[in-house]
C-alpha cells in the first residue's frame, strides 16, 4: 500500500489539506506538494484563471499530470485537490504511491470555511452553500478509496494533527 512512504490527503475543498499538509511535513521532516500549487505553477496561472481561460477540462488534465509526476516521489506529503479523486486512473495511482488520508467536514463546516476567500471556482457561480451540498452529493463515496477518514468538523487544527499522527503510529 504505503510503498513509496508518502502520506497523500485528500478530500472535498475547505477541509485543510494545504495546511494540515504543512504541518506534517515539518513536523515529519518530510518535503511538501500541493498539487494545486504545483500546477499553478507549472502553468505560469492560478487556478482561477486556468477555469476562466480553458474550463475544468483542461485543469482536470492539468491535475492527472500533475499526479503522474508527483507519483515518483518518495517520503513526501502531498496534499490534493478536492477533485483529484474524480477520476479513477489518479486515484489508481494516488493508492501505489503512499497511504491516503481524508478529510472532510460538514457542509456548513466547508461553507463556513471556504466564504472567507472564495477563490474556487466551483463554488463561486451563484449560491456558495447550495454549491458545495451538490458538489459533496455528487462526489458521495469517492473518498472512501483512502486508508483513513477524519471528519475535521468539530477538531481545532492540533486534534487533527494529532489524529494523523496516532493513525500513522
Ligand atoms: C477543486 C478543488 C480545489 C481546486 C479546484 C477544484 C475541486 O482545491 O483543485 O478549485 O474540484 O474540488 P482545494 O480542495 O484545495 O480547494
Amino acid at each position: 500500500m504505503n510503498n513509496k512512504g508518502n502520506i497523500i490527503l485528500i478530500g472535498f475543498m475547505g477541509t485543510g489539506k494545504t495546511a494540515v499538509g504543512r504541518r506534517l511535513s515539518s513536523i515529519l521532516n518530510m518535503d511538501f506538494f500541493d498539487t494545486d500549487q504545483e500546477i499553478e505553477t507549472v502553468t505560469g496561472m492560478t487556478i482561477e484563471q486556468i477555469f476562466k481561460k480553458h474550463g475544468e477540462t483542461r485543469f482536470r488534465s492539468e491535475e492527472n499530470l500533475m499526479v503522474n509526476k508527483l507519483a515518483n516521489k518518495t517520503n513526501c506529503i502531498i496534499a490534493t485537490g478536492g477533485g483529484m479523486v474524480l477520476d479513477p486512473v489518479n486515484i489508481d495511482i494516488l493508492r501505489n504511491t503512499g497511504v491516503l488520508i481524508c478529510l472532510n467536514a460538514r457542509p456548513e463546516v466547508i461553507h463556513d470555511r471556504v466564504k472567507r476567500r472564495n477563490n474556487r471556482p466551483l463554488l463561486k457561480k451563484g449560491d456558495t452553500y447550495q454549491n458545495i451540498i451538490t458538489l459533496l452529493k455528487e462526489r458521495e463515496g469517492l473518498y472512501s478509496c483512502s486508508d483513513y477518514i477524519i471528519d475535521t468538523s468539530d477538531l481545532n487544527f492540533d486534534e487533527i494533527i494529532n489524529e494523523i499522527l496516532e493513525f500513522l503510529k
